[in-house]
């Protein structure tokens, strides 16, 4: 853990799962004291009945901020509003269509450029590393955003038990390609399955997490259950899903986006709000949830931690 890092990393005994949140919420509701929107509005002010002692007041979802201060979205927006092309490019056809995904059993290969390659099952990574809560903001390319509480760990601490060799130079990720499950898979637009690559010091920095579970619970089908990347400074197309390939390699590799629009996705796909996409702007977004726009923060407000990675690179050319 670098000392820099400044996005509330919370202990797993510290987690409380979203089971907790919505029984205290019914637990309120039915004392009257609020209405269920009103406690998981961002910005509900506090409640105002003193008969209500402070203990007793409600832990709502808003509870759970950013380092910048902006609340997690809900857990309903993070579950409902989806990319995930192997079921359906509507994003909020997604959540019905991922409900007969099976993600038990499952394993994770990690081979390549090692010197211990390894199969994990799912099992394994859960209880091999330390699980710990990172709430992230994750900025589509498509300029819409969300901040979601994620359950789990660095990419780092699974690397380093492989020992990538000096030969190994990106790391390349794979999603499951299971067409009978993924009916978008069955579409011949798309090159599948879905992949994506790292250089790999991005790919050992401490804010890339593999995350397995969001709001203390298992990951949700429809957000890539059971372990998806998450890499919060680059545009939200690179957190690939449903990982079940992970490969350490020497050339910087293909990836889905990169090889269907080369011109609109670039293997780096940093946030950035001053390279617009060739068909929109990436100045603002949409925060969901929110009324208007905010202004999009270069790295998606990571700067601190990340802008050293590309010291030297242009990056209106290395888009
Ligand atoms: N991974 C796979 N395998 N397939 C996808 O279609 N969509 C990406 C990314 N990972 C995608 C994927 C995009 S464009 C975004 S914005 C995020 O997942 C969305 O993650 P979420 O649905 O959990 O918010």
């Amino acid at each position: 853990m670098t000392s820099k890092f400044k996005s509330v990393p919370v202990k797993s005994s510290e987690i409380t799962p979203y089971s907790v949140y919505l029984s205290r919420r019914e637990f309120l509701k039915a004392a009257g004291i609020v209405s269920g929107s009103a406690l998981l509005a961002a910005c509900a002010p506090s409640v105002t009945d003193s008969a209500v002692p402070e203990s007793e007041a409600p832990v709502a979802a808003s509870e759970l901020v950013d380092e910048l201060g902006d609340p997690a979205n809900t857990f309903e927006d993070i579950t409902n509003y989806n990319n995930y092309y192997e079921f359906t490019t509507d994003k909020e056809g997604v959540a019905r269509l991922a409900q007969k995904f099976t993600p038990k059993p499952w394993t994770v290969e990690v081979y390549g450029l090692v010197n211990k390659p390894k199969t994990y099952d799912i099992e394994d990574l859960l209880s091999r590393f330390t699980q710990e809560e990172r709430i992230y903001r994750l900025r589509c390319v498509e300029a819409w955003s969300m901040v979601i509480p994620w359950t789990g760990f660095t990419l780092a601490s699974l690397l380093k038990e492989v020992e990538p060799t000096s030969a190994a130079k990106y790391v390349r990720f794979e999603t499951v390609y299971r067409p009978e499950e993924m009916p978008g898979q069955k579409s011949r637009f798309y090159p599948w399955p879905y992949q994506e690559g790292l250089r790999l010091d991005e790919a050992m920095h401490d804010l890339t997490i593999l995350a397995t579970g969001l709001y203390g619970e298992p990951m949700p089908n429809q957000n890539g259950a059971p372990i998806r990347l998450v890499v919060p400074w680059k545009y939200g197309f690179k957190s690939i899903k449903s990982v079940v390939k992970i490969e350490l390699v020497a050339e910087q590799p293909a990836t889905l986006w990169n090889t269907v629009a080369p011109n609109e996705y670039g293997f780096y796909s940093n946030v950035n709000p001053e390279v617009p996409h060739p068909r929109w702007s990436q100045a603002t977004e949409r925060r969901i949830g929110e009324f208007g726009r905010r202004e999009t923060l270069m790295f998606n407000g990571y700067a601190e931690e990340v802008a050293h990675l590309y010291d030297g690179m242009d990056l209106s050319v290395y888009y």
